[in-house]
């Protein structure tokens, strides 16, 4: 389970999150929804700490984390908390000096030490698992955005993360390639896999997502079952929100 409690987060006067507090429960997808510029990403990258939060609280299965202004987290408990996280970006960020294989590996051997052999071994299963074994020798630029993207997401899943984060996975993708990529991480959800994802892209947040969650300036409006989210929101914004994605 990851709980999120009374998390704030300011850049300069900017208030981006204002008492954020928000449960993810175990084996399920959360999807995080709202307008551009609500906090989305912030929220992500507060999960992970690829941003601090100022103030709140972060448990991510047995760890826990309290946040204090002007003070910097225990660089061996933030260690501790971001292995548990793997991260899938909107633009993919593969390294392009790097084949496919040796993207899914590159963690395994820097971060966890893994031999080269053992590593090559686990980032096979992964390609394979997000129909890529044809591709394993690949470089990035000569693949699809979508296989770019499926290849990014073996990489977050090499290290056996906790929870998947995923800040828009596919709305850099043209509808098809984005079929791909809403099949990859729904099988992954049906697997049990633990995601909080942040999305525009109604397929995935209403039908792989258990739980949606609405975020709007900085502040949760209204989560709960998808279902029940997208059909009837119970907040006005919500509904409002709900309409500019259904069309
Ligand atoms: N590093 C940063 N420095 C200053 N402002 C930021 C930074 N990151 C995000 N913001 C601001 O925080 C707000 C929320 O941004 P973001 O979390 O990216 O929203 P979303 O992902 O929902 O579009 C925006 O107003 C954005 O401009
Ligand atoms: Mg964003």
């Amino acid at each position: 389970m990851i709980h999120l409690h009374d998390i704030r987060k300011h850049f300069g006067t900017h208030e981006v999150l204002k008492s954020v507090s928000v449960t993810i429960p175990e084996g399920q997808v959360t999807a995080l929804i709202g307008p551009s510029g609500s906090g989305k990403s912030t929220l992500l990258r507060c999960v992970n700490l690829l941003e601090t939060p100022d103030s709140g609280e972060l448990t991510i299965g047995a760890e826990t984390l309290r946040f204090t202004p002007g003070r910097h987290p225990e660089r061996h408990a933030v260690q501790r908390i971001r292995q548990q996280t793997g991260m899938v970006f909107q633009n993919f960020q593969l390294f392009p000096h790097l084949t496919a294989i040796q993207n899914v590996m590159e963690g395994l051997v820097t971060v966890k030490r893994w031999p080269r052999e053992r590593a090559r071994a686990r980032a096979r299963e992964l390609l394979d698992k997000v129909g890529l074994r044809d591709k394993a020798d690949a470089w990035p630029a000569s693949l699809s955005g979508g296989q770019q993207q499926r290849v990014a997401i073996a990489r977050a899943l090499a290290p056996e993360p906790q929870v998947l984060l995923c800040d828009e996975p596919t709305s850099a993708l043209d509808p098809g390639l984005a079929a791909e990529v809403v099949a990859v991480l729904s099988d992954l959800a049906s697997e049990g896999m633990t995601m909080l994802m942040a999305t525009h892209d109604l397929r995935l947040a209403s039908q792989v997502a258990r739980q949606t969650v609405f975020l709007e300036d900085g502040a949760i409006v209204e989560a709960g079952p998808s279902q029940a989210l997208f059909t009837q929101p119970r907040d006005a914004r919500t509904r409002r929100f709900v309409t500019t994605l259904t069309g």
